[in-house]
């Protein structure tokens, strides 16, 4: 068992210092927002996340969790100390390190004791070296410490599952013992580990996220392309991904990827590289066929709604940025919505969990209780988060509520031939059929 701080009770700071709890640990959770600390020590969630509150309520009650937003109670016993801060855009796309100068400045004039301090924010590449000089200018009189990068690979909605049976933990460090002391910590969890210097640990976040969002926008891009040509991206996707050297994840054509991951993490790597005097040309397309694969939605209810949707009821399934979480950072479903919002479109909403989130950053949408109350009256029904309960809907209920059944499938979630059947005017996303492109079909543009 080893005493170990967090600091940032956010979906990742969170789930790590969960999950380091149920691995046996002594865990104390520091956050400086007191709401968060407030709930968390009456047993409540401040975030959505499947399995969290059974976890954090068992450690809890085991005494091995501990929430506060002081410090001193954080660092008096612990051997290692986590940043889990956010590290939100700036203007230009660079990561805003405000936080990680703010945690490392406090951890540096807090600390009592040698201390080991492991960098889990998605930072820059060379924000470790920084980190050090922060804490050395800051502390009051000089004790060791050492700066370890431990990127987080956990996802939303899926975050314990994710953190247990992790594929690889990365561990970097100028400091290797420092960097193998923390890699004991992730040892139940028996992952392949890669050791390495601190620059390249830090890379390797932003060249995971970066890859995994170029595939997104690779399959987005196919999707356009089939969708003119008459093919079908989620048969092409299978097709694709029995091939061990492509692999089947992350091929699933959609409205393009949200989050508070994928778009600011290839903003920022796009950044480094310009800061740097280079061109990141395949990055500034990934990010260009998100924008274009979000703005498809839009045009697609438009045309089909004879070119306006001014005065049009539109129906949305979905805030999330996906499914199984409450998080609508950058979420595309609202990107849709502010669009047709600006156009004149009244629009009903419903999603599972992420209304009161959604709430916050879109005025103007009519909330409903369910997803029938959202079909009654409209024009248009666009499903764009792929929460199960979306997935067996009664479609015949949904068909006979609204006024004009056309079905805008923004995650390919049904059959489309199914949908027609039933007689929906149905489009999914890169989805032609009869060997017809769908603007062909529609007599083009
Ligand atoms: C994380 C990462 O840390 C980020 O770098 C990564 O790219 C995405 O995931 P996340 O956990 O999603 O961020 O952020 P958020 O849910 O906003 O949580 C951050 C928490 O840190 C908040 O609870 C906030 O109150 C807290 N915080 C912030 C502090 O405790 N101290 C600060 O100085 C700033
Ligand atoms: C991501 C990374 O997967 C994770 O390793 C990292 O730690 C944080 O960022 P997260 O953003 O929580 O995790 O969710 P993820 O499941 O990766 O989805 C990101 C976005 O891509 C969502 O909007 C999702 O709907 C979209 N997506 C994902 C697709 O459009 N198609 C896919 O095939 C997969």
């Amino acid at each position: 068992m080893k005493n170990l701080c967090v600091i940032g009770s956010g979906y990742v700071g969170l789930v790590t210092g969960t999950c380091f709890a149920d691995l046996g640990n002594n865990v104390t959770l520091v956050d400086i927002d007191q709401r968060k600390i407030d709930l968390l020590k009456q047993g409540e969630m401040p975030i959505y996340e499947p399995g969290l509150a059974e976890v954090v309520e068992r450690n809890t009650a085991a005494g091995r969790m501990h929430f506060t937003t002081s410090y001193e109670e954080g660092l008096k016993d612990s051997e290692f100390v986590f940043i889990c801060v956010g590290t939100p855009s700036g203007v230009d796309g660079e990561a805003d390190l405000q936080y990680v100068r703010s945690a490392a400045t406090t951890i540096a004039k807090t600390m009592k004791k040698s201390l080991i301090v492991i960098n889990k924010s998605t930072v820059p590449v060379g924000t470790g070296d920084w980190t050090t000089e922060i804490i050395e200018s800051n502390q009051p009189e000089p004790i060791d410490f050492a700066v370890v990068s431990c990127p987080e690979f956990l996802r939303e909605g899926s975050a314990i599952a994710d953190f247990m049976n992790t594929d690889r933990t990365v561990f970097g460090s100028t400091n290797r013992e420092a960097a193998e002391k923390v890699a004991e910590l992730y040892a139940p969890l028996d992952a392949p580990t890669v050791i390495t210097d601190i620059r390249t640990a830090e890379m390797i976040k932003y060249a995971s996220n970066a890859f995994l969002a170029t595939r997104i926008s690779f399959i987005n891009e196919i999707s356009i392309i089939c969708e003119r040509l008459g093919a079908d991206v989620t048969e092409v996707a299978r097709g694709m991904g029995i091939d061990k050297r492509i692999g089947p994840h992350f091929l699933q054509a959609g409205i393009g990827f949200g989050g508070s991951c994928f778009p600011k993490d290839v903003k920022a790597l796009a950044n480094m590289a310009q800061t740097h005097g280079m061109h990141p040309q395949l990055l500034n397309a990934v990010m260009e066929i998100n924008a274009f694969q979000r703005r498809q939605i839009t045009l697609k209810v438009r045309e089909l709604l004879g070119g306006n949707v001014n005065g049009k009821t539109v129906g949305v399934l979905g805030l999330a940025f996906k499914q199984n979480t409450d998080d609508t950072r950058e979420s595309p479903s609202l990107t849709v919505i502010r669009s047709l919002l600006n156009q004149g479109a009244t629009v009903k909403v419903y999603d599972p969990v992420a209304m009161d989130n959604a709430s916050e950053e879109v005025t103007g949408m009519t909330l409903c209780d369910n997803s029938y109350s959202v079909a009654e009256g409209s024009d248009a029904l666009l499903v764009l988060t792929p929460w199960n309960e979306f997935k067996n809907l009664d479609m015949n209920r949904i068909f006979s509520a609204m006024n004009n059944p056309i079905l805008i499938d923004g995650r390919n979630m049904y059959d489309p031939d199914m949908m027609r059947e039933m007689g929906f005017v149905y489009r999914g996303v890169g989805r032609g059929f009869n060997g017809e492109g769908i603007m062909a079909e529609d007599g083009g543009d």
